[in-house]
C-alpha cells in the first residue's frame, strides 16, 4: 500500500508555540570530526532537515559547519543540541548554553532547540539549568526549549520554578522493544513532542522474526520499518548512520504503510524498562 499521508517534509508543532519541529531527525551521537561532517553533508542531501547534536557529543561544531557547507539556508534546518550539566548558578550555565550557540550557529546565529539532556543531574541542577535555558528562549539564541530522559515526575516538578510549561520536547529512548508508555502517554495529553532515541535499537533486532517478517512483506529493510513504525506513532525519529548508503536508505519510508496489524505485533514487543539499550525514565 502506498501512504500519501506521511512526507519527509512533514512537521510536528510544538505546544504553545509557532514553532514546527521536521518529523524526521538525524541524530550523530558517536560521529566524529570529518566523519560528523560527511555525515551531517549526506543527511542533509537526502532531505533531512533536523539534526540531533549535544555538547556531550562533541561535534557541535562540525554539525554547524556542515550546515554551512551545504549551501542550505540556516533557517531551513532544524539544529537541537543538550546540556547535561549545571555550571552552578543559571548565568554561568546561561553562558555555557550561548556558547553552544556560538560554536553551532556563529556570533549572532540561533539553534532551534536547546535541551536538558537528562534529569540524571538532580532537581537543584535540573532547576538552574532550565532558567539558564528560560533566559536563552528569552534572548532570541533558541527557538524552544525541552528535556530528555524525562519521567513525569521530573516534568511535574519543573511546574514549581518553570515559566515555560510544558517543555516542548522530551527526547526519550523509543523503539518496539521500550515503549515508555506512561510518559508518552502523558507527554501526548499535553502535546509534548516526543522526540525517539536509539529509533533503531542501535542495530541490536535486525533478526528480531517479527521485525523481518514485517519488513518482508512490505520489502523493506528492518530499519525503515522501525523508523516508520515512530513516524505512525507521532514520534520524532532520530536515526544515526555513518553510511551514505544507510543515510539514503533511513529516508526511504514514505512509500509504504504498516497495518493497524503490523503496528499490533510491534507494539506487542514491548518489554517495558528491561527493552532499553540506555535507559527507561524514571516516573516517580
Ligand atoms: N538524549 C539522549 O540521551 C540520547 C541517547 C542516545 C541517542 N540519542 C540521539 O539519538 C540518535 C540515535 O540513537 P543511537 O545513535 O543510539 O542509535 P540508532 O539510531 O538506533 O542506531 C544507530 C546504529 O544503527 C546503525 N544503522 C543505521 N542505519 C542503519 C541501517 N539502515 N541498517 C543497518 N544499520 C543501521 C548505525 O551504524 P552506522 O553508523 O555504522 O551506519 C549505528 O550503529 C543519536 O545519534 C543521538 O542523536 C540521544
Amino acid at each position: 500500500m502506498v501512504s500519501t499521508k506521511l512526507t519527509i517534509t512533514d512537521t510536528l508543532s510544538l505546544p504553545n508555540s509557532t514553532v514546527e519541529i521536521p518529523s524526521l531527525g538525524f541524530g550523530v551521537y558517536e560521529s566524529h570530526d570529518q566523519q560528523c561532517v560527511a555525515a551531517v553533508l549526506a543527511a542533509l542531501k537526502a532531505g533531512y532537515r533536523h539534526i540531533d547534536t549535544a555538547q556531550y557529543y562533541e561535534n557541535e561544531k562540525e554539525v554547524g559547519e556542515a550546515v554551512r557547507q551545504s549551501g542550505l539556508k540556516r533557517s531551513d534546518v532544524f539544529i537541537t543540541t543538550k546540556i547535561d550539566h549545571s555550571e552552578g548558578s543559571v548565568e554561568e550555565t546561561y553562558q555555557c548554553v550561548l556558547n553552544s550557540v556560538k560554536v553551532i550557529a556563529g556570533e549572532d546565529g540561533v539553534v532551534d532547540l536547546f535541551l536538558v539532556h537528562t534529569a540524571d543531574i538532580g532537581p537543584a541542577d535540573c532547576k538552574v539549568v532550565w532558567l539558564a535555558l528560560e533566559k536563552l528562549l528569552e534572548e532570541g539564541k533558541t527557538r524552544s526549549i525541552g528535556v530528555s530522559n524525562y519521567g513525569i515526575g521530573h516534568i511535574e516538578e519543573m511546574k514549581q520554578y518553570a515559566k515555560i510549561w510544558p517543555p516542548h520536547v522530551n527526547q526519550i529512548e523509543l523503539h518496539p522493544w521500550c515503549q515508555q508508555r506512561e510518559v508518552a502517554a502523558y507527554c501526548q495529553k499535553l502535546g509534548i513532542i516526543l522526540q525517539a532515541y536509539s529509533p533503531l535499537a542501535r542495530a541490536t533486532k535486525g533478526n528480531d522474526p517479527t521485525l523481518t517478517e514485517i519488513a518482508k512483506s512490505h520489502e523493506v529493510a528492518w530499519s525503515q520499518v522501525l523508523i516508520r513504525y515512530c513516524l505512525q506513532k507521532g514520534w520524532s525519529p532520530l536515526p544515526k548512520s555513518n553510511t551514505p548508503s544507510r543515510i539514503v536508505e533511513n529516508t526511504n519510508v514514505y512509500g509504504f504503510e504498516l497495518s493497524e496489524e503490523d503496528m499490533k505485533l510491534l507494539d506487542d514487543l514491548d518489554q517495558g524498562p528491561s527493552g532499553a539499550l540506555f535507559e527507561a525514565v524514571s516516573n516517580l
